[in-house]
C-alpha cells in the first residue's frame, strides 16, 4: 500500500475551470499560499529510479507518521517561477538549475532524484495544469515548489524505504510584506544558519526550521531578514535566511563564495552574470562583516525575493544605512532579471524555457 495517497478525488474548484483567470484580486498577492487547482505527485522506491508521474488534484497528502520526512527531515525542496506573456504563453526561468540542484542535494541527502528531463516536465506540466493561477503580465508569477522528501516509514535512523516528489503552485508577488520598499537587516550572532562539512550549501528542509528563531525575534523588533555568520570566527557574511546577498563599493559587486555552507542561488548566479554584461566587475569571496557596513550598496537575490535593496543593517548596537535613491545596481539588475524572466527584454544566455 502506498504511504502517500490523495484526500481530495475531485479537483477543487472545478466550477470556474473553464476560465482564464481563477477568482484571485492579483493586486492583493503577497507571499502567501493560494492553492491552485493541480499538483504533481511521482514515487519510487530506495535503491530503484522515478518511472511514472501523475497530476493529481491539489489536496492533503496522506503520510505514515513514521515517514523518513518527518522524523528525521529526509527532504529537499526547490523555487521556481513561471511569468504570463503577453501572447498568453508561460515562461519558466531556467528549470534545469533547479532540476540539477534537487539532484546534488539529493545525492548528500541520500535520496533518489528524477532525472533533470523528467524534472523539467513534471514543472511544465504543473504550470499549464495550474495556468490559470498564473496572475496577468506584470502582476505577479506563479511560484511554483518541487518537494522530495522520504515518504516511506523507518523507525531506526536510515534513508527512508519509499520517496515522493511533488510539485504544488501558487501565484506570488512580493515576498517581504515591505512591498518594494528597502529592508532593514540584523546581523545575527547567537544562532548559526550553516555549519562546516553540514548542508547550509544544499536546500534542504532541514535548513530552514532552525533559523525561525532568529527570524521571528528580529521580525518581531521591526527588521525584515537576518543576516549569518559564517559559524567559525562569526566574523563573515553568509546568506540571509531567505536569500543571497551582495554589496557594491565603487564599480565591484561582491558576494560570500559558496564553500559548502551558503545556497547556490540560481538567481545569485544570473545576478553575477547579468552584472558582468552590464559592466560591473564581480567578486565571489570571504566577506568580513565589518566591509559590508562600509559598502555604498547592498541588496539580497533569491527566486522569491527577486533583487531587493537593503535599506540597513543592524549589527551588534550598530545601524548603518545605505543609498537606496538615485543610480541604483540593484535597480537596473532587477530590472534586467525581470524583463528577461517576463520576456520583455533579449533573452542572450537562453535562460528562459517558453511553454
Ligand atoms: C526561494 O526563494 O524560492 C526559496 O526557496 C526561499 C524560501 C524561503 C521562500
Amino acid at each position: 500500500a502506498s504511504s502517500l495517497q490523495h484526500a481530495c478525488e475531485e479537483p477543487a474548484f472545478s466550477e470556474h475551470k473553464d476560465k482564464e483567470y481563477a477568482d484571485v484580486d492579483w493586486d492583493k498577492l503577497g507571499f502567501g499560499l493560494v492553492p491552485t487547482d493541480y499538483m504533481y505527485v511521482m514515487k519510487c522506491a530506495k535503491d530503484s529510479v522515478f518511472e511514472r508521474g501523475r497530476i493529481n488534484p491539489y489536496g492533503n497528502i496522506e503520510l505514515s507518521p513514521s515517514a523518513g520526512v518527518l522524523n528525521y527531515g529526509q527532504g529537499l525542496f526547490e523555487g521556481l517561477k513561471a511569468h504570463r506573456k503577453e501572447n498568453g504563453s508561460l515562461l519558466l526561468f531556467r528549470p534545469e538549475q533547479n532540476a540539477i540542484r534537487m539532484r546534488y542535494g539529493a545525492e548528500r541527502m541520500c535520496m533518489p532524484s528524477p532525472t533533470v528531463d523528467q524534472f523539467i516536465d513534471a514543472v511544465k506540466q504543473t504550470a499549464l495544469a495550474n495556468k490559470r493561477w498564473v496572475p496577468p503580465p506584470g502582476r505577479g508569477s506563479l511560484y511554483i515548489r518541487p518537494l522530495l522528501v522520504g515518504s516511506g516509514p523507518i523507525l531506526g535512523l536510515s534513508p527512508s524505504p519509499e520517496y515522493t516528489f511533488m510539485i504544488y503552485a501558487s501565484p506570488v508577488r512580493n515576498y517581504f510584506k515591505e512591498g518594494t520598499a528597502p529592508l532593514n537587516l540584523y546581523v545575527e550572532e547567537k544562532f548559526d544558519r550553516a555549519s562546516r562539512g553540514g548542508t547550509g550549501g544544499v536546500k534542504t528542509i532541514s535548513n530552514y526550521a532552525p533559523v525561525l528563531k532568529a527570524l521571528t525575534s528580529a521580525k518581531e523588533r521591526g527588521f525584515s531578514d537576518v543576516l549569518y555568520l559564517d559559524s567559525v570566527s562569526r566574523r563573515n557574511i553568509e546568506e540571509v535566511s531567505s536569500c543571497n546577498i551582495f554589496m557594491l563599493k565603487g564599480n565591484v559587486l561582491s558576494t560570500p563564495a559558496t564553500k559548502g555552507t551558503i545556497l547556490s542561488g540560481i538567481t545569485r548566479r544570473s545576478i553575477i552574470e547579468l552584472s558582468r554584461d552590464l559592466g560591473y566587475e564581480v567578486e565571489e569571496r570571504v566577506i568580513p562583516v565589518e566591509e559590508l557596513l562600509e559598502a555604498d550598496e547592498v541588496f539580497c537575490t533569491g527566486t522569491a525575493v527577486v533583487v531587493a535593496s537593503v535599506g540597513s543593517i543592524t549589527y551588534q548596537d550598530r545601524r548603518i544605512e545605505f543609498r537606496t535613491g538615485g543610480r541604483m545596481a540593484c535597480r537596473e539588475l532587477y530590472e534586467t532579471l525581470v524583463g528577461i524572466q517576463t520576456g520583455e527584454i533579449e533573452d542572450k544566455h537562453g535562460w528562459v524555457m517558453e511553454i
